[in-house]
């Protein structure tokens, strides 16, 4: 049977990981996949993680299987990171989910079960996995405008009529903050009106937040997310652990479902577990064991907090850097945008053929669409980064 199957597009992010690894050049500079590195290039364990573990090994006294739904402490500590007080807990269906991916695509097979007819309803560009996911489920799926390419900020004006035109009951896929892969986000006044739009439609919010922490504080970085869950009766969300607890290989995310009221909550609440049971059982618990202790022990959460803030103000002080740098070697304003986005990623908005000669000239590998990792960057490689985009714009 084997021999029916045909070769998969690559994951253009995953190829270029292997391509940077296979790169035998000294000095070689990875702005590719979304991983935190220190100045040294590492992605240490962070230290709360440590602790949890260890504290773990000694404390832990059976593995035995935890809820289909995993362990309600931990939806009840990710309920309070992300959400606060916004929505009220008894409206809030969760469960764990490998990743934030996993919760992606929960959120999209949900939205299905909901309501067959959805169109799914994605930011022009956004993380191509959400694509590659909605394409694989064979899910329709449109984009609305949200990067200009001439400012690097957020196309406002062609978003708002993008989703003025979409059919009601619809799913918007909206990024919670700190957007990849442009680093371009919506301000608190701004979702105001989308969500204005979106409920004179009856449009429908799924939030992707991934990277809670990175952008402007934890709270800061969940205020969009809160705003649209208490603005609609139905809010999807799907949060990452990976990055802001660094867990990346431990597969710990969560699906939250905002219903109307308590008693649609039990409802939804009986279909993520369905979710759950039909794809893989019970969900992974180890990096959602740890992730729970960390947020409900106040000396491990302070630790957790300040590492993290560490991690948030020291790619803040690379984004300034190189916004300084390249306006310096450049002699334009071209790349100010770089200070001003939030998160992991900015899009440079070079060509592919830039992309390229930065690659084969210089070693330094980013995404096909000129998006960067600034966490792949450090002080001493930022001129370096500066000096050889100057080189291929020709300035
Ligand atoms: C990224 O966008 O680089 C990260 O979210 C990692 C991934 O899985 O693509």
């Amino acid at each position: 049977m084997f021999e029916h199957l045909q070769d998969q597009p690559a994951d253009k992010i995953l190829a270029l990981m292997s391509a940077y690894r296979a790169d035998p050049r000294n000095g070689k500079i990875d702005l590719g996949v979304g991983v935190y590195k220190n100045a040294e290039g590492k992605t240490p364990v962070m230290r709360a993680i440590k602790a949890a573990e260890r504290r773990l090994v000694e404390e832990q006294e059976t593995k035995s299987y935890t809820g289909l739904a995993g362990d309600p402490a931990f939806a009840a500590a990710m309920g309070a990171l992300v959400l606060g007080d916004a929505v009220a807990r008894d409206r809030v269906a969760a469960i764990a989910t490998p990743g934030g991916t996993g919760a992606v695509r929960m959120g999209f097979e949900v939205a299905r079960m909901a309501n067959p007819d959805v169109t799914v309803r994605v930011s022009a560009p956004t993380w191509p996995n959400h694509n590659s996911i909605l394409k694989f489920m064979k899910l329709p799926f449109k984009e609305y405008r949200y990067f200009d390419e001439a400012t690097g900020g957020v196309d406002f004006d062609g978003m708002l009529q993008d989703l003025a035109g979409a059919k009601a009951g619809d799913l918007v896929l909206l990024h919670g903050c700190c957007h990849n892969p442009t680093g371009a986000n919506l301000t608190p006044d701004q979702i105001d009106e989308v969500i204005a739009v979106m409920d004179g439609r009856g449009l429908v919010p799924m939030v992707d937040i991934a990277y809670q922490g990175f952008g402007d504080g934890l709270d800061a970085d969940a205020a969009v997310t809160r705003r649209l869950a208490t603005a609609f009766d139905n809010c999807l969300i799907a949060a990452s652990c990976s990055k802001n607890f660094g867990v990346y290989r431990e597969r710990t995310g969560i699906l939250m479902a905002v219903s109307a009221d308590a008693a649609e909550a039990g409802t939804t609440q009986q279909t993520l577990d369905y979710l759950n049971r039909q794809t893989y059982s019970f969900p992974p618990d180890h990096g959602a064991r740890c992730v729970t202790m960390i947020l409900t022990d106040p000396a491990l959460r302070a630790d957790w907090e300040a590492e993290l803030e560490e991690v948030r103000t020291g790619m803040l002080a690379l984004r300034q850097q190189l916004a300084d740098e390249l306006r310096q070697r450049t002699n334009s304003d071209r790349f100010d945008f770089v200070a001003r986005h939030r998160g992991m990623f900015s899009r440079l908005g070079l060509s592919p053929d830039q992309v390229e000669s930065l690659r084969a000239d210089h070693a330094i590998y980013m995404v096909g669409d000129s998006r960067i990792n600034i966490a792949g960057l450090n002080r001493d490689t930022v001129p370096v980064l500066a000096k050889a985009i100057a080189q291929v714009l020709g300035a």
